[in-house]
This record gives C-alpha cells, sequence and structure tokens, in this order.
C-alpha cells in the first residue's frame, strides 16, 4: 500500500498543485480544506473532506491515517487583511496550528510536518537576498502568525522530538504547466492582477514608482507553483534535514518586468494607471536558496516567461 501523506488546504492554490505532484508520485493523498474539493482535483486526491484542519473530526483523521507527512498549506494568507483583522491571522495560523501540533506531538509524533511559512516573517530585510539566518521581524499579524508557528516548531521539536520542516515561500505564481489547477479568480497578487487586467481590457494600477531600484518599482522573487509542489514533496521526505528553508529563485524581477513580459506574452497592451506606493511593501524580496538546494537538490524549473504563460493560459481558458 502507498504511504500516506495529509494535505491541509488541499483544495487552495499551493496545496492543490501539491496534491497533484503527491499523486503523480503514487502517494496516497487524503486532503482537507474547509473549501470544498475543486471538480478539477478530485482525481488526485483519494479522499478529500471538507473540515476545518482543526476540527476534532480532522484531527482524528490524522491520526487514523498515520501519514509519512502532514502538508500544512492551511491558512489565511493575505497581509494587507491581517493588518484590519488580526485576530483571525492569528486565530486561523497559529492557535489552530498549535490545536493541530498539540494533537500531533502526542498521537502522530512521527510525522514529519511540512510548514508553509512566508518570506513576510522578514518583514523589511536588512539585505538582499534573505537568508534564513537573517533578522525575522515582521510588520503584519499575518508575518507574525508564520513566524511564531515557525518558534512553535522548533520549540516543540526541542522539548517533544516532533519532526517539520518551515518553507519560506517568496512570491508564489504561475499555474499547473499542464492547466489542470491554478490561482482562482480575483487573486491580489501582481501576476494574478496583470492578467486578469490584460483579459478584461480593464486598467491595472502600478502601486509605486519612486522605490530605490534601477526603474523605480519593488523587485520581487517570483516562484512557479508547480516548482513550490516539488519543493513540499522534497521537503517530506526524512532523508532531507528538518529545520527552515527559504523557496525562491535567487533572482528578483521589478513589476515593470512582470508587466512588460505579461505585455509580451498576452499580445494585449495592458493599460496601466500609477498609484501610490501600497504600505508595508519591502523595495526589495528576494531569496537566497541554497540551504534547501543543498539539502534536497532541488532547483527551480521554470522562468518568470513560463510563469506568465501558464498563468495566462490558466486565465484565458477559463478558469
Ligand atoms: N502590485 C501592484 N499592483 C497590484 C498588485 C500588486 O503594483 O494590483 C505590486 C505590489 O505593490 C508589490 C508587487 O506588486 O510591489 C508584488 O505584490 P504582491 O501582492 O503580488 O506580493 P507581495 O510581495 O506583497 O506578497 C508576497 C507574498 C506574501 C508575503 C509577502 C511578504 O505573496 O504571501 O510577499 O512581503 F507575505
Amino acid at each position: 500500500m502507498s504511504e500516506r501523506v495529509v494535505v491541509t488546504g488541499s483544495s487552495g492554490y499551493i496545496g492543490g498543485q501539491t496534491t497533484i505532484r503527491l499523486k503523480e508520485l503514487g502517494y496516497h493523498v487524503i486532503g482537507i480544506d474547509v473549501q470544498s474539493c475543486p471538480q478539477r482535483l478530485r482525481s488526485y486526491q483519494d479522499r478529500s473532506f471538507q473540515e476545518d484542519y482543526a476540527s476534532r473530526f480532522a484531527l482524528d483523521l490524522i491520526a487514523d491515517s498515520q501519514p509519512l507527512a502532514i502538508i500544512h498549506c492551511a491558512g489565511t494568507s493575505l497581509v494587507g487583511p491581517s493588518l484590519l483583522d488580526p485576530e483571525r491571522y492569528y486565530n486561523n495560523n497559529f492557535v489552530k496550528t498549535k490545536r493541530l501540533m498539540d494533537h500531533v506531538r502526542v498521537r502522530v509524533p512521527k510525522t514529519r510536518m511540512v510548514f508553509s511559512s512566508s518570506a513576510a516573517v522578514y518583514g523589511e530585510p536588512v539585505m538582499t537576498p534573505c537568508h534564513e539566518v537573517d533578522p525575522t521581524l515582521p510588520i503584519s499579524p499575518y508575518g507574525e502568525s508564520k513566524l511564531m508557528i515557525e518558534m512553535l516548531l522548533q520549540a516543540y521539536q526541542r522539548a517533544y522530538g516532533t519532526d517539520f520542516v518551515a518553507l519560506r515561500y517568496f512570491n508564489a505564481a504561475g499555474a499547473d504547466p499542464k492547466g489542470r489547477h491554478g490561482q482562482n479568480p480575483a487573486a491580489t497578487h501582481l501576476v494574478a492582477r496583470v492578467l486578469e487586467a490584460s483579459l478584461n481590457q480593464s486598467m491595472f494600477t502600478l502601486n509605486g514608482n519612486d522605490y530605490p531600484t534601477p526603474d523605480g518599482t519593488c523587485i520581487r522573487d517570483y516562484i512557479h507553483v508547480d516548482d513550490l509542489a516539488d519543493a513540499h514533496v522534497r521537503a517530506m521526505l526524512p532523508e532531507t534535514a528538518p529545520g527552515i528553508y527559504n523557496l525562491g529563485t535567487n533572482s528578483g524581477h521589478s513589476n515593470l518586468e512582470v508587466i512588460d513580459t505579461a505585455r509580451k506574452i498576452t499580445g494585449i497592451e495592458l493599460t496601466v494607471a500609477q498609484g501610490p506606493a501600497r504600505v508595508g511593501d519591502p523595495a526589495q524580496l528576494t531569496a537566497n536558496s541554497e540551504k534547501f538546494r543543498l539539502a534536497t537538490d532541488w532547483k527551480p524549473k521554470w522562468t518568470l516567461e513560463d510563469i506568465i504563460a501558464h498563468a495566462w493560459r490558466w486565465y484565458r481558458d477559463g478558469v
């Protein structure tokens, strides 16, 4: 019988893509998500449950499954809204993950927890690219909730011997290379906004143009969702050392470069309105991902062009 893997947030963007990869590799995939499993992902999840990941039902399910790993992608994940409603972020992310871990350490103590962390833990980075040992000074309740979970995972590992890998994603983007999955409509992220505006012939608002970068717009490290799915599978294997890892491409692209690449790929002359800088946006945020590469041999396969081409197909062909 194939090994079982539990994925929380399995109906979502990154969790869903990870279920596809796991299934293709022959794992028995158990999905848990408060949203029902979209039709497109059904064949990649042997069992899927519409449940809160910290509900009694979900916790018992996890214990009964004795999975090789729990890939914990569930959570609430927007920086801006977390400033307006911090309670939701501390609760959905930290409090519930604590409940999950309190259960894991007693009922499935050998199971590896692969946790979706974020570059948001760095806040305004002291230097770029970011290394895992750099100071973590989050500037939003979202980033704080992710950092609190990392702290809990480390403390539990030291005290109770539980096993974890935390993956600090930089800017997840793109869609499944075979068109099977992607982001839901109206996502707030740059690639989504640029492509949806191109598709709908609507105006795109560029946040800020006087950052201390070569073209004045923010620089980010875009990592393809399929490369992230690959990274999760490598992270859950026992031969990967536990700990915290950055996941990015070691290079950055400015907002204007993303817009230009999108114009080239879509052939559509996107209309751009210049807006003010968004509060809390660091000028540059890129990752040094050497630690994960050395630990697992992982190398991002897809470029910014691929990211935009795959996402474009996803939006154009109908989500
Ligand atoms: N942007 C625009 N217009 C838009 C949307 C975004 O100009 O309509 C700009 C942003 O201001 C920023 C860049 O595009 O300069 C990237 O913004 P995103 O919202 O796509 O991504 P962020 O870099 O803000 O967020 C990412 C991750 C978060 C993580 C955060 C850490 O998506 O999960 O980095 O800073 F928390």
